[in-house]
């Protein structure tokens, strides 16, 4: 059994392994933060805040799982573990402790910037090396930029 057999030449495997690698990351890394806003959200517009969090956390988690498995079909092991997230992650640190919605709202969409420009660099990364890991991750990208503007749609300025 070869799992590091890759339908890609070398160089065009670790390009989009190290692209892959690092939406894991940020994906994984998303799920969590909006789960901690899930949970500690308090305020006028908590039900709709709560429930659009979980919407966010539902297509970080589907399309983590996506981006792993493309990395081991490409014959790159996925690295998803909480030491990884911590150094690697591109996201803002989310505040510990209860948060307004207000503030909530601004900290999701500040780490749907920062989550998405690095997308889209991935997205120019993968242009030549593999298609099907750059359509994968146009999708990503496509959903994020989904649930950015509703966030900040949700504020009045
Ligand atoms: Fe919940």
């Amino acid at each position: 059994m070869d799992l590091t057999h890759s339908p890609l030449a070398d160089g065009d495997r670790d390009t989009a392994g190290g692209a892959l690698q690092g939406a894991l990351v940020d994906l994984v890394d998303l799920s969590l933060v909006a789960k901690q806003a899930h949970w500690n959200l308090y305020g006028p517009r908590f039900r709709s805040v709560h429930l659009h969090l979980d919407e966010v956390v539902a297509t970080a988690r589907d399309f983590a799982d996506q981006v792993a498995e493309r990395a081991a079909a490409i014959g790159v092991s996925p690295d998803g573990r909480a030491a990884t997230l911590a150094r690697t992650s591109g996201l803002p640190e989310f505040p510990a402790g209860w948060i307004a919605d207000d503030e909530v709202v601004g900290h999701l969409v500040e780490a749907f910037g920062a989550v998405i420009g690095r997308m889209r660099e991935r997205i120019e990364q993968t242009d030549s090396a593999d298609a099907v890991t750059q359509d994968l991750l146009i999708a990503v990208t496509a959903a994020l930029e989904k649930h950015s503007w509703m966030f900040r749609a949700e504020n009045r300025n």
